[in-house]
């Protein structure tokens, strides 16, 4: 199994996927794959979500899929066994932790502040996904969590751009950021995957 630590390794941005379509799930990987991304989220906000996670499973084997808005354990365990790699959470509780530990997933648990990020660190996490990352704090925020709290790897997300992510991944304790810009929901529904490709291959030229 890949830790949530490679996990963050594997490309400088993680694209975060609202699907309204299965059907468009292949092609939207594949244009991502063209553009050299190679771990995704996608996030289980719409019906089309599980369909589309088990159809990118099978179809592109060389993605690592994130099953994102991981809320409670019954959403854990349907990300699993759809193909999922590893789950994301917007925020943290107990119970999410939990499903992630059931369903035997690494977890990338959501949190927005010092003491959540401490709590996760006592329950053994050593990476977290900053959200709402633009307007919970920004960069200056992240940078100043470098010093208290070494050893933490933060993936912001939320409000972050092509234009703003070198801000995130110019931090020590940021390698990769996530965010919607890549594969925009609209851009999906409309097929337009040479644009997607294009953005995917901006987004993973980025330096970390
Ligand atoms: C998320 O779920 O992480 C966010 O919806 C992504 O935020 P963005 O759309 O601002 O990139």
């Amino acid at each position: 199994m890949t830790s949530i630590t490679e996990i963050l390794q594997m490309g400088p941005v993680m694209p975060v996927i609202v699907i309204d379509d299965s059907a468009q799930a292949v092609p939207l990987a594949q244009a991502l794959l063209q553009g050299g991304i190679r771990t995704i989220e996608i996030t289980l906000r719409t019906p089309a979500a599980l369909d589309a996670m088990q159809a990118v499973a099978t179809a592109c084997p060389e993605i690592l899929i994130g099953a994102g808005t991981v809320t409670n354990v019954r959403l854990a365990k349907q990300a699993r066994d759809a193909g999922a790699g590893f789950l994301v959470s917007p925020g943290t509780t107990d119970a999410v932790i939990k499903g992630a530990v059931d369903a035997g997933l690494p977890l990338l648990p959501g949190a927005a502040s010092v003491s959540e990020i401490m709590v996760l660190m006592e329950a053994g996490f050593n990476a977290v996904k900053f959200f709402p990352a633009a307007t919970a704090g920004g960069p200056s925020f992240i940078k100043s969590l470098a010093s208290p709290l070494p050893g933490v790897s933060v993936c912001p997300t939320g409000g972050i751009s092509l234009a703003t992510a070198p801000d995130w991944l110019a931090l020590p304790n940021v390698s990769c950021v996530g965010g919607s810009w890549i594969a925009p929901q609209a851009m999906i529904a409309a097929g337009d995957f040479d644009r997607i490709a294009a953005n995917a291959s901006a987004a993973a030229s980025l330096s970390s």
